[in-house]
């Protein structure tokens, strides 16, 4: 064989390979090509048989017939293997299920308070997690000995500095950069020193309400929260005060709502006492309007918080607040 000759059979080869319809006929022109048996035998024939100083161009010719013809081979050979794979992809197969994310229950009931308050007239006001102890404690009239100042309950960061142990403060501050009439809802985050368990965790949120104008009464406070029960908990539940102390606000109460599930009768959820207890509320105490510079002889307020977690776990019947901070996706995923 000649130069001319084996780039004629290369040219040959790798058209014959190139056209092979499906794996066997490419495995045959691999065999007859570059098999051991193969016309590259040929070719190797006809460099041995080179005079010397042939050779050189010979060997270069028989290399790059190998290489080649192994290339076309190896791309022929991922082209039937890609057209294979979409022959035989099957339509019918069901699709696969890449789950969708759910908002936190925690994040729903925010979310719905949010709706709800907003259609009486609340918009959202937010403050910050790390407190001064003036916003937190003394503008809300609550005095150096206080028990919920104490260490053992509240997380310091140094003298004037805290993590809030409840929304409240979100008052102060809105009531400091804006005159009356406010009305607000502030949910966030509320830190305290307590032990975990079912019921509590260090890390809670509140929903805090203010609402400062002329002549606000207890009474709306009672129909403003009954409303709000009845969006959140169902058409027919009730509320009732018990009278509470709260440094911040004068008259305080403890409220509760009747429970949504057995309607008052008694039952697991309510502990069979028809009674729910959500959180506290009052009327502004004038010495806050005080701090703040709003005249108490000419508005009156009515303030609440609400426990989040605790809506949340009684709605969703969730037994151990711990569920909610476990970020366990198969709990969390159902709501
Ligand atoms: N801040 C109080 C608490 O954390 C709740 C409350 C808010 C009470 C507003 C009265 C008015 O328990």
């Amino acid at each position: 064989m000649n130069n001319a000759e084996i780039q004629e059979l290369q040219a040959a080869a790798i058209q014959e390979v190139g056209a092979a319809p499906d794996a066997a006929s490419l495995e045959s022109a691999r065999v007859k090509y570059l098999g051991r048996n193969g016309r590259v035998q040929d070719v190797l024939l006809a460099l041995r048989q080179a005079p010397v100083e042939q050779k050189r161009e010979l060997g270069r010719l028989a290399n790059e017939f190998k290489t080649s013809v192994q290339a076309a081979v190896d791309a022929r050979k991922d082209a039937l293997q890609a057209s294979a794979s979409v022959a035989s992809f099957d339509v019918t197969l069901p699709g696969r299920w890449h789950g969708l994310g759910t908002r936190h229950p925690v994040t729903q009931i925010i979310d719905r308070a949010v709706e709800i308050f907003g259609q009486l007239g609340f918009t959202v006001a937010d403050g910050p997690d790390i407190e001064t102890t003036f916003h937190n404690f003394d503008a809300l009239n609550t005095p150096a000995n206080h028990p919920s100042r104490d260490p053992k309950d509240t997380f310091y960061l140094d003298d004037t500095h805290l993590l809030r142990t409840h929304t409240s403060p979100v008052q102060i501050r809105v009531m400091q950069s804006r005159k009356p009439p406010v009305r607000i809802i502030a949910p966030g985050r509320c830190y305290r020193r307590d032990t975990t368990d079912a019921t509590h965790s260090a890390n809670f949120h509140q929903v805090e309400g203010l609402y400062v104008d002329r002549k606000v009464s207890l009474a709306d406070l009672k129909g403003d929260l009954t409303y709000f029960a009845r969006q959140m908990m169902g058409p027919d539940v009730k509320i009732r005060f018990r009278p509470h102390f709260f440094p911040f606000t004068e008259p305080s109460v403890e409220y509760d709502f009747s429970c949504h599930v057995c309607h008052g009768a008694g039952c697991r959820v309510c502990k069979h006492s028809g009674w729910i207890e959500i959180s506290g509320a009052g009327m502004v105490d004038p010495h806050v309007f005080k701090a703040v510079g709003y005249d108490s002889s000419e508005v009156t307020g009515y303030a609440f918080g609400m426990g989040v977690e605790r809506i949340a776990m009684i709605l969703l019947g969730v037994p151990d607040i711990r569920m909610l901070y476990d970020n366990d996706v198969r709990f969390l995923g159902q709501f």
